[in-house]
């Protein structure tokens, strides 16, 4: 918008001429979008504009295709404004957040079983997120991998990395920004997680590791690390590697320790060499942090660590970026103190028993079938039994008008035929939410029911538009078409966005 220009010259100057914030009253045209305007602002218009607009986002609350926490309690919101203006790079000068960084490493790393001894410092880092913590991982095992190569005179140049096909978007990037490739395990119709036994078959003297995920992205299941472990050692025995396992814990990191402590996925396991988590996911904090972790110091080369001199200190820092907040930081660790080994397990198994609500409402429609697991992430992953009608797009769809934002996405490679809805159970989506949603489930499946199938009502929308020669309501088989009715035809038979790509659902 272009600020009217019937207001007096100086009257942005002083906030104090301003008697209301309603942006309405001092903006007449649209404000440049692609140039910074001119003129300052009032900053009560400035608020007003960006906050009227941003009303149009989702409500993050109901954004359940999101693992990224949506609430924190308010004594944190106060911490996270206090050091809102605090850049977590300068160590020398923000010695207590360094601190607060290292014993959220060292208390993250003993809740994976590091083989610590007391009073021992962790290796690790705090990060933007799991995909800077997996890049991070990912470097250091290519680097040990070409040390060992060249070591012995062999070549170094063709490093690839082993994963399932349903790895996050995150290890695609990786390998493509550090030139590693990426040897996927392919996923089959009814297995939706990495076949251990698949995986160590593709493993060779060139992989710098294997990929295995605690809480798949697609429908939160635990992959088997132990039994990939078991198979691993097998094979390194017997040719002599030493490739290592990467735990990408994103979301499971902080839910395995509290609901399954049995369950030996970490540290505990001989071939697992670091392993990353999400502290915006289940550890409970907002958007902005994650942490990598390594078993020893043996396992992050030494010639990754920075030693910058900066503002008069020694700091070893290992990111990928330089500056960034520090209020993410001090966060996680006011949920790990305040919250401790209790408090993480009631809100995990709170999540828990809240995604068995959903899922058992979700079964009882009798329309869809359950695609996640009952021991893993609290996720609820699930598909129509019939889609010749509608399919999960619709439903997605149709969820928005009763505000839940529930994405739909196809699986992985080569699964992709498979499209599925996903919610996910955190710690603020409360029982009643839960109902409500199935509730809502149940209305919108009464409203397609009493629609035309999409495709009839999309075939005989482009009829109307685009092919009036075709009369008929439906294209008999065999009908020669023209290629923009086929592609509207084929685009809604077969589950959308197919592909090898990523979907923006699955985050
Ligand atoms: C298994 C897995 N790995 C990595 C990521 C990327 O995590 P982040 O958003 O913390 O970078 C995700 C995100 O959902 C994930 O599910």
């Amino acid at each position: 918008m272009v600020l009217s220009s019937a207001l007096p010259e100086n009257h942005y100057a002083s906030d104090s001429s301003l008697h209301s914030t309603f942006a309405s009253r001092y903006v007449q045209d649209s404000l440049p979008r692609f140039r910074m305007p001119e003129k300052q602002i009032a900053k009560e218009a400035a608020y007003q504009i960006i906050s009227d607009e941003l009303m149009l986002d989702g409500n993050p609350r109901l954004n359940l295709a999101s693992f990224v926490t949506t609430w924190m309690e308010p004594e944190v919101d106060k911490l996270i404004l206090q050091s809102l203006n605090k850049n977590y790079i300068d160590m020398d000068e923000y010695p207590i957040t360094t601190e607060l960084q290292d014993r959220c490493v060292n208390m993250i790393a003993r809740l994976f079983n590091a083989p610590l001894k007391d009073g021992e410092q962790a290796v690790g880092a705090g990060t933007v997120g799991s995909s800077e913590a997996i890049m991070l991982a990912g470097l250091a095992f290519k680097r040990k991998w070409q040390n060992k190569r060249k070591a012995e005179g062999k070549p170094y140049d063709k490093p690839n990395i082993v994963t399932g096909a349903n790895v996050q978007v995150c290890w695609e990037k990786f390998a493509r920004y550090f030139e590693v490739e990426l040897k996927d395990v392919k996923l089959q119709e009814g297995y939706y997680v990495m076949d251990p036994e698949k995986a160590v078959e593709l493993v060779d003297e060139n992989t710098i590791c294997v990929c295995a995920i605690l809480g798949s992205t697609y429908n939160g299941e635990f992959e088997d690390v132990k039994r990939l472990n078991e198979l691993l050692e097998a094979k390194n025995s017997k040719t002599g590697w030493d490739t290592p396992i990467h735990v990408d814990a994103a979301s499971g990191g902080f839910i395995a320790p509290f609901l399954y402590p049995e369950l030996e996925w970490d540290f505990r396991l001989s071939c697992v060499r670091s392993i990353n988590v999400s502290g915006h996911k289940y550890g409970l904090v907002y958007a902005g942090v994650g942490w990598v972790v390594w078993k020893s110091k043996s396992d992050l080369p030494e010639e990754l660590i920075f030693h910058v001199n900066y503002l008069g200190a020694d700091q070893p820092t290992f990111t990928l970026n330089f500056s960034k907040g520090a209020s993410q930081i001090i966060a996680q660790y006011y949920q790990l103190i305040r919250l401790g080994f209790e408090g993480y397990k009631s809100i995990m198994e709170n999540c828990r028993s809240n995604a068995k609500v959903l899922c058992d409402g979700i079964r009882s429609t009798g329309r869809f079938d359950i695609l996640s697991k009952d021991v893993g992430v609290p996720v609820v992953a699930f598909c129509l039994k019939d889609r010749s009608k509608h399919d999960e797009y619709e439903i997605a769809e149709n969820l928005r008008r009763y505000g839940w934002i529930v994405p739909a996405y196809t699986m992985a490679p080569d699964a992709q035929h498979i499209s599925l809805l996903r919610v996910v159970v955190r710690e603020d989506f409360s029982c009643t939410l839960a109902q409500r949603l199935v509730n809502d489930i149940h209305k919108v499946l009464e409203y397609l029911d009493a629609r035309p199938p999409r495709l009839v009502e999309a075939v005989a929308a482009a009829i109307t538009h685009q092919e009036p020669e075709l009369s008929s309501e439906i294209v008999p088989e065999g009908i020669k078409i023209s290629a923009i009715l086929n592609e509207t035809i084929l685009g809604l038979k077969s589950p959308r966005r197919l592909g090898s790509f990523k979907t923006n659902g699955v985050c």
